[in-house]
C-alpha cells in the first residue's frame, strides 16, 4: 500500500528507506534475475525484460553516483526502485513485480546481503588470526605466568596463550561457514506467502544469483529470519572472544603488569594526565560487545511469537543486523592492526615470575616421579611453599637441608626445575611445550592459508 493518504507521522514511522537503501544492490540484482526468468518462461516478453534490466542498471548507476532521490513516502527500497523504474521506462515497469511480493523480495535481499557479509567476516577474522600468529611467532620463546583466578598458576609460552585466541577465532569462522549453508537458500518464488500461480523456474533464479538451494516451503521462506539470528549470534560470540582478548591486553599494558606495550597509533593520551597511554581501542571493543549482544536479543525478541507468515514487525530485523555487521567488522579490523603494534616486554614478564612459586606444581610432579602419590606430594609442596613464603625466599633460594625437612625424596636435581623445564615437560598434545607450540604454530599457518 502506498502511503499517500497516510499521515506524515505514520509515514515516517513505517518507512524503512532510511536504512534499507543499503540493500539497493541486492534488490536490483534480484530483480534482474527475476526479470530474466520471467522472460525465459514466457511470462513477460524478452524485449520487456531487456527494457526492465536496462532501466534497473541505470538506476543502480544513479544510486551509486548519489543522484537517486529516495522518498520516504515510498516506504522502502523496493518501492523506491520500482518508482524510479516507472519514471525511467514507463508502464512496462509494472511487469517486473509479476509473480513476486515484497515479502519474498526482502527475504531475498537480506539473504544476499548476509551471504556477502559472511565472506567478509571470515576474511576479517583471518586477518586477526594472522596478526596473532605473527605476534606468537615473533615471541616464540617467551615464557609468561599462566593464570587461573587471575592468580599465577603455571608457566606457559606467550605463544601458547596467543594461540588460544587463534582457536577461538577458528571456531568462530566455522560458525559463519555453517551459518552460510542455511543462508544460501533462495526464497524468491514464494510470493506473499502461498507461492505464485505462474510457471516459475526457481532453480534458474537460484543459479543466476549464486544460491545453491531453493526454499521448500513458501510460508517458511517469507517468515524465516533464522539466518539473521544465526549471524548475530555468531557475531556476538566473536565479540565475546574479542572482549576477552581486549581485557587481557588492557591488563597486560597496565603499569602494574607492563607485559606489553600497544603501539601509539592505537592508544590515546589523556587531556589532563600527560603520562597516560590509554588502551581506548581495546576498551571500546570490550564496550561495543554489549551493543552486539543487544542486537541479538533484539531480533530474538522481535521474532518471538510472531504468527506466520510475514508481519511488519520483521522490518525491525535490519538496523540491528547492519549495526552488528559494522561493529563486528570495524572491531576485527582495528584489532588486526593493533595486535601488529604490540611490543612484548620480556624483562617485565620474567620479573613477574621472580619468586618462582609458580613452579609449585612442578615440585609436586618431581616428588611423584620419585614415587610419592600425587595427593601427598601436593600436601608436602603446600607446606614447603608456606615455609618459603614465610622466610621470604623463592624455591631456588631454599637450601638442600630445608628441602629435606619436608621430604627425604628431594635431592640436588630439584634445582633443575625452572620455568623452562616446566613448559618443556608439558609435551602432551595441546600442551605448552615449545615442541607442541611449534607444531600448533605450523598448523595455525596452514589453517590461515586454507
Ligand atoms: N520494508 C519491508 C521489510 O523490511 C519489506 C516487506 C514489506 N512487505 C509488506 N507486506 N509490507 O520487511
Amino acid at each position: 500500500m502506498r502511503l499517500k493518504d497516510t499521515n506524515k507521522l505514520a509515514q515516517g514511522y513505517v518507512a524503512s528507506i532510511p536504512f534499507d537503501r543499503r540493500l539497493y544492490r541486492q534488490d536490483i540484482e534480484g530483480s534482474i534475475a527475476h526479470a530474466r526468468m520471467l522472460a525465459k518462461q514466457g511470462i513477460i516478453a524478452k524485449s520487456e525484460a531487456e527494457t526492465i534490466i536496462k532501466g534497473l542498471n541505470s538506476i543502480r548507476k544513479k544510486i551509486e553516483r548519489g543522484k537517486f532521490q529516495f522518498k520516504t513516502e515510498l516506504e522502502d527500497i523496493h518501492m523506491n526502485i520500482e518508482a524510479g523504474l516507472f519514471e525511467k521506462i514507463g508502464d512496462v515497469a509494472g511487469k517486473l513485480h509479476t509473480a513476486r511480493s515484497r515479502n519474498d523480495q526482502i527475504a531475498l535481499d537480506l539473504r544476499l546481503f548476509v551471504k556477502e557479509e559472511i565472506l567478509k567476516t571470515i576474511d576479517k577474522i583471518k586477518a586477526l588470526q594472522t596478526s596473532l600468529v605473527e605476534l606468537a611467532e615473533a615471541n616464540k620463546a617467551v615464557i609468561m605466568p599462566g593464570y587461573t583466578h587471575l592468580q599465577q598458576a603455571q608457566p606457559v609460552l606467550l605463544a601458547h596463550h596467543l594461540l588460544a585466541y587463534f582457536e577461538m577465532f577458528q571456531r568462530d569462522k566455522e560458525r559463519f561457514h555453517d551459518c552460510l549453508k542455511r543462508t544460501d537458500v533462495l526464497p524468491l518464488g514464494s510470493g506473499a506467502l502461498a507461492g505464485v500461480p505462474y510457471p516459475l523456474d526457481r532453480e534458474f533464479v537460484a543459479r543466476e544469483l549464486g544460491f545453491s538451494k531453493v526454499s521448500t516451503n513458501s510460508l517458511d521462506a517469507v517468515s524465516d529470519r533464522d539466518f539473521v539470528i544465526e549471524y548475530e549470534a555468531a557475531a556476538a560470540i566473536v565479540m565475546m572472544h574479542l572482549s576477552r582478548l581486549a581485557e587481557e591486553l588492557i591488563l597486560w599494558s597496565s603499569s602494574e603488569f607492563g607485559f606489553i606495550e600497544i603501539g601509539e597509533a592505537f592508544t590515546t593520551g589523556s587531556s589532563i594526565m600527560p603520562q597516560k597511554k590509554n588502551p581506548d581501542v581495546a576498551e571500546l571493543a570490550r564496550g561495543k560487545t554489549g551493543r552486539v549482544y543487544g542486537n541479538l536479543m533484539g531480533i530474538l525478541t522481535t521474532m518471538k511469537s510472531l504468527p506466520l507468515a510475514y508481519n511488519r514487525d520483521m522490518q525491525e530485523d535490519k538496523e540491528g543486523l547492519f549495526d552488528t555487521v559494522d561493529t563486528l567488522h570495524s572491531s576485527l579490523e582495528v584489532f588486526a592492526g593493533m595486535v601488529k603494534t604490540i611490543r612484548v616486554n620480556t624483562e617485565r614478564i620474567s620479573q613477574a615470575m621472580k619468586t618462582d612459586y609458580i613452579l609449585a606444581t612442578d615440585l609436586a610432579d618431581y616428588l611423584v616421579k620419585k614415587g610419592m602419590p600425587f595427593r601427598e606430594a601436593h600436601g608436602v609442596v603446600a607446606k614447603l611453599s608456606k615455609y618459603a613464603m614465610s622466610k621470604g625466599k623463592s624455591f631456588r633460594e631454599l637450601g638442600r637441608k630445608e628441602y629435606r625437612k619436608f621430604s627425604p625424596l628431594f635431592s640436588n636435581d630439584v634445582y633443575k626445575i625452572t620455568a623452562e623445564s616446566s613448559v618443556a615437560a608439558r609435551n602432551v598434545v595441546g600442551g605448552t611445550s615449545p615442541q607442541q607450540v611449534g607444531k600448533a604454530l605450523r598448523r595455525a599457518k596452514r589453517l590461515i592459508k586454507k
